[in-house]
């Protein structure tokens, strides 16, 4: 040994290539997250092909298959082993290229990623080949390669993703939240080429056909009847940028963001600054919390764009961002202007939108000084009405003011006697019936007022039964037992296959909750019963506003499933303002709020009542 000192080690090299099927595993996580992620690049490599008829099937939310299958131009038997390799495209040559970019893809990574996380087999043939050729890979390794007989065209399937990579498979989420994905990702693609037929089928069961049509034909196959002559056109050409596509007239806006796409150059993409230009075209045509339905297409010369900002394409640079803005803000103005739209708004049938009617528009001068002629308005808008009203806090103690009705009362009235149809009902004359206990006093349809010998309640009619319906509905979600009012006739409801897939996923919730609810094929359902709490006629309507509510609640990550269900069945099946009410449900609905736990507001923290202490009144009185 030449030295003899002893602590010195010769220490080994340590850096090491990686093998490339730990490279590609690794390099595969930015562009494949979740099944939704290969969905979106084989539907793209179908669209590229050439293809005009393209089928999608998914099996377990696309976790044990993603399959495309397409009628394009197929590959050769050399570039459908190429396709694998990493940064393999035959859609651009050179760097200048990236910037005349015509074709969905050009990273050369989907399919090698895809190779590296899952087993794939591929099935190709070009027109003019004889036989196709049929490769399995996976691990990124090729495990068969043989001749096969094909139509043109390419099918590539997925299997079992991330069967290699544990860690990744335990992030991906449920099932439904995966098909939701997958559904997302399916409708931008559907979206943008019309002229090309599509379909989705999960588990076996075909969710969306899509016929080959105009784009306002794709629109309302995709989003829905409810989009059915309620699409306004918006185009416009300029020297620098063509606009076309379609936004939803203003009674169509939505609580939710769902039906808001942007496309450039056909590439689905999300832009909060161009969504901005439309919802300010949109101005106060619609309510301050409710988005408008657009499918708006933006073309503009590739130069004047970046498209390779982000690995999944979805964010953009425009050379010149605030052009785009304007340009967009004065087509959809334009457009909403052009058709005149605004008169025709009905106001009677959005409680959101009458309010903004309320809030926004000026009153006339006329309706003003009647207004203010009228003895309410002076009691209403005195400078001391603050003291009116209790302070929350004391609001608690309701039972200071409120002693249910006597047993006799209650024993005579049904819970839930009170119905959500307005039109069926009519007032009871006062004295008609003889009422046990107190007589209650509905104002404006929309209040009920209890008295007794410590002042009054004002109960807000809706908030209170939505209240009511939430605790009920809490209790049947724990396992209680909910009575179940049969339909007379069954009523099938169609809904657009989003939703579709969306009410399959709350399907046996809402059994629980009392509704007698199937899925009856293709995006039907059949309702041959509802909670013995709600209305019945319109299901249709409720069904979908139930959905609507609950997306709207899906952003929440704070709030569970079930709670989001009750939640927006509560808030969905709540008598309505206006609704009259008979003596006997005024009694049930005030005997019932009094049973809930907390009693005092909604789930969603609006008051369910005020409370007006007599001595409080008599001390403004200056008795
Ligand atoms: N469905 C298909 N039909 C025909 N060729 C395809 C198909 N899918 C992929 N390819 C070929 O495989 C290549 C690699 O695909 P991909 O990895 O998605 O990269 P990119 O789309 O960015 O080129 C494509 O450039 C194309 O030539
Ligand atoms: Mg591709």
């Amino acid at each position: 040994m030449l030295f003899s000192c002893s602590n010195y080690k010769i220490l080994p090299d340590i850096i090491q290539l990686l093998p490339d099927n730990i490279a590609n595993q690794i390099a595969a996580g930015e562009v494949i997250q979740r099944p939704a992620s290969a969905v979106k690049e084989l539907l793209e490599n179908a669209v590229d092909a050439g293809a005009d008829e393209i089928k999608l099937v998914v099996n377990d939310a696309g976790k044990a298959l993603v399959q495309v299958i397409d009628n394009g131009k197929g590959m050769s038997e050399t570039d459908a082993r190429m396709a694998f390799e990493r940064h393999a495209t035959s859609k651009i040559r050179n760097i200048d290229d990236l910037f005349h970019i015509k074709t969905m893809g050009f990273r050369g990574e989907a399919l090698a990623s895809i190779a590296a996380v899952a087993q794939v087999e591929l099935k190709t043939k070009r027109a003019e080949d004889e036989t196709g050729v049929y490769i399995q890979i996976e691990n990124s390794v090729v495990k068969v390669q043989e001749p096969v007989a094909a139509n043109t065209g390419s099918s590539i399937a997925m299997k079992n993703l991330f069967f290699n990579v544990p860690a990744r498979r335990n992030f991906l989420k449920s099932n439904a939240a995966e098909l939701r994905h997958i559904v997302d990702e399916f409708i931008r693609v559907a979206m943008a080429f019309p002229e090309i037929f599509f379909s989705l089928s999960s588990n076996g069961q075909e969710v969306f056909h899509l016929e080959k049509g105009t784009l306002k034909q794709r629109i309302v196959q995709i989003l829905g009847n409810s989009y059915n002559a309620k699409l306004v056109s918006v185009q416009e050409q300029t020297d620098y940028m063509n606009i076309f596509g379609f936004v939803g007239k203003p009674e169509t806006a939505k609580k939710t963001r769902g039906d808001q796409y942007f496309f450039v150059n056909n590439r689905f993409i999300k832009s909060a600054y161009l969504n901005h230009a439309v919802m300010n075209a949109f101005d106060d045509m619609i309510a301050k919390d409710s988005f408008p339905m657009y499918a708006l297409f933006i073309d503009l010369n590739p130069e004047h764009l970046d498209i390779n900002v982000h690995p999944t394409k979805q964010e953009i640079k425009f050379e010149d961002e605030k052009i785009v803005y304007a340009f967009v803000q004065s087509a959809v103005k334009h457009a909403l202007a052009q058709f005149s739209i605004t008169p025709t708004l009905d106001f009677e049938l959005d409680a959101s939108i009458q309010q903004l009617d309320a809030v926004s528009k000026p009153v006339s001068d006329e309706k003003k000084s009647s207004t203010a002629s009228s003895s309410l308005y002076h009691t209403f808008s005195q400078k001391n009405q603050a003291h009116f009203i209790e302070n929350k806090s004391e609001l608690r103690h309701w039972k200071d003011f409120y002693e249910p009705a006597s047993n006799e009362n209650q024993q005579a009235i049904q819970p839930g006697n009170y119905n959500v149809q307005p039109t069926i009902h009519e007032q009871q004359p006062v004295g008609d019936q003889p009422v046990h206990g107190n007589e209650l006093l509905q104002l404006h349809n929309t209040y009920i007022i209890v008295q007794n010998d410590k002042g009054y309640l004002l109960i807000n009619q809706q908030n209170a039964h939505e209240r009511i319906l939430y605790e009920k509905f809490m209790l049947a979600m724990d396992g209680k037992a909910v009575a179940t009012q049969q339909s007379l006739f069954p009523v099938t409801i169609e809904l657009a296959p989003a939703d579709a897939v969306l009410l399959s996923e709350l399907v046996s919730d809402l059994q629980v909750l009392g509704y007698q609810l199937e899925p009856f094929g293709k995006n039907t359902f059949v309702i041959q019963g509802t909670p013995a709490d709600v209305g019945q006629g319109n299901e249709k309507t409720a069904i979908e506003k139930m959905l609507e509510q609950y997306k709207h609640f899906s952003n929440d990550m704070k709030f569970s499933k079930r709670e989001k269900i009750t939640r927006s069945l509560s808030m969905q099946q709540a008598i309505k303002p206006g609704t009259i009410l008979t003596q006997k449900e005024m009694h049930a609905l005030t005997d019932e709020l009094f049973a809930c736990k907390i009693p005092n507001t909604t789930a969603n923290g609006k008051p369910t009542y005020m409370a007006f202490k007599k001595e409080e009144l008599d001390k403004m009185f200056g008795r």
